[in-house]
């Protein structure tokens, strides 16, 4: 017997149900609110090039899904830039570099993940972040002979062993790099490549080091042209709230991924609380706390079971030039090979 045919009566849910479809006791519901996120992606236009961008990154998942197997973390790296004008003379920026992202990227690509790496353009980029903003000029690095350009011995060992490395990167397609400026197209383009990445389901893993502005200047308040000198001698920007987007990013953009992200703070004595309430608001997987000050040689890292550990590295390996995110991303890996076998354990229960 068919499950219908047990049924006394056929359901027909495209039919109103006319004894109660005018009942006017039924109090109105109240306007469905729309998140500030919404809001935001309903009020500000998306950058012209997104399409092209999400064929690149469909593409590049679309290989590693099908060919490789592979991880795919998405790497985020780098400050936003919050423009002032229209044709935009003055933003405002912030500190970072992009060191963590760009030296975690290589060791994710070591640790057999495929990368995509959204940075903000001209910030640091793997591998050739070790030539190109040192204070060294990169022409340094070679010398002249017969008439030739050649490596510079003192550095040829060490060059030859990172061109490997990025060769490989580079041969196997298992690095893709995706630029942003403004914090509204670091935005759109998250929300992109996250959307694709459902695709990999739990083998996506979201390592959110970019330093996003929090505040920004609405477009509907921008001058369009450059901001004259003011008679009153002060210039006032009056800059509105970046909603979070790391609910949005947990809940609908992202749901099986991994999701990691970071905490700056400048004083020690609060940043393990505030890592907590970060996990606890937007109910991720992990947290990864650092200062300002010593951000390049510590770390806290704080998981959703309450558990909190640091990494520090001593002063030897500081001498010696390890990188701390040769300690970080091995860690985080594991916990993701976690997250993955608890997925693949629900899906089987589930069958
Ligand atoms: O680039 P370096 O010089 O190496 O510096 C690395 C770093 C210090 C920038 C990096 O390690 C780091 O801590 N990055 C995150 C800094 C930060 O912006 O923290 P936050 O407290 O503002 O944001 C916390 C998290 O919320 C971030 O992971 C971000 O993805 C997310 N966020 C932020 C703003 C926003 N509007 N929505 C968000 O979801």
């Amino acid at each position: 017997m068919s499950p219908q045919a047990k049924r006394s009566s056929v359901i027909h849910t495209s039919i109103p149900d006319a004894g109660s479809a005018i009942d006017r006791n039924i109090p109105d519901f109240p306007i469905a609110q729309l998140s500030d996120e919404e809001k935001y992606f309903r009020t500000y236009k998306a950058p012209p090039y997104l399409e092209e961008i999400e064929d690149e990154v469909r593409k590049f998942i679309d290989y590693h899904a099908t060919h490789t197997g592979k991880k795919v973390a998405l790497i985020t790296s780098g400050g936003t830039t919050v423009p002032l004008e229209n044709n935009t003379v003055r933003f405002i920026d912030n500190f970072s570099a992009g060191t963590r992202g760009a030296t975690s990227a290589e060791y994710f690509l070591e640790n057999g993940y495929a990368v995509i790496f959204l940075y903000r353009e001209f910030s640091l980029l793997p591998y050739s972040r070790h030539y190109s903003h040192t204070t060294n000029c990169f022409l340094d690095y070679m010398t002249e002979s017969n008439n030739k350009i050649e490596i510079n011995p003192d550095f040829a060992d060490e060059m030859l062993m990172i061109l490997r490395k990025y060769k490989k990167a580079k041969d196997s397609n298992s690095l893709l790099v995706i630029p942003f400026t403004t914090v509204n197209q670091y935005l759109y383009t998250l929300r992109s490549i996250a959307i694709l990445l459902q695709k990999v389901g739990s083998k996506a893993l979201f390592f959110l080091a970019a330093a996003v502005s929090d505040f920004f200047l609405p477009q509907s308040r921008m001058p369009q042209h450059k901001i004259q000198s003011q008679s009153t001698g002060k210039l006032i920007i009056d800059l509105e709230q970046v909603p979070k987007f790391l609910r949005r990013l947990v809940d609908n953009w992202a749901p099986s991924g991994m999701i990691v992200s970071f905490k700056l703070e400048t004083d020690s004595s609060i940043l393990i609380d505030k890592a907590k309430t970060a996990l606890d608001r937007y109910q991720h997987q992990l947290v990864i706390g650092n200062l300002l000050q010593t951000r390049k040689k510590e770390v806290v890292i704080v998981a959703s079971n309450d558990q909190s550990h640091w990494i520090k590295l001593t002063d030897e390996e500081v001498k010696e030039n390890m990188e701390i995110e040769s300690l970080i991303v091995p860690e985080v890996a594991e916990h993701h090979e976690k997250w993955i076998s608890n997925h693949i354990k629900k899906e089987q229960e589930s069958h």
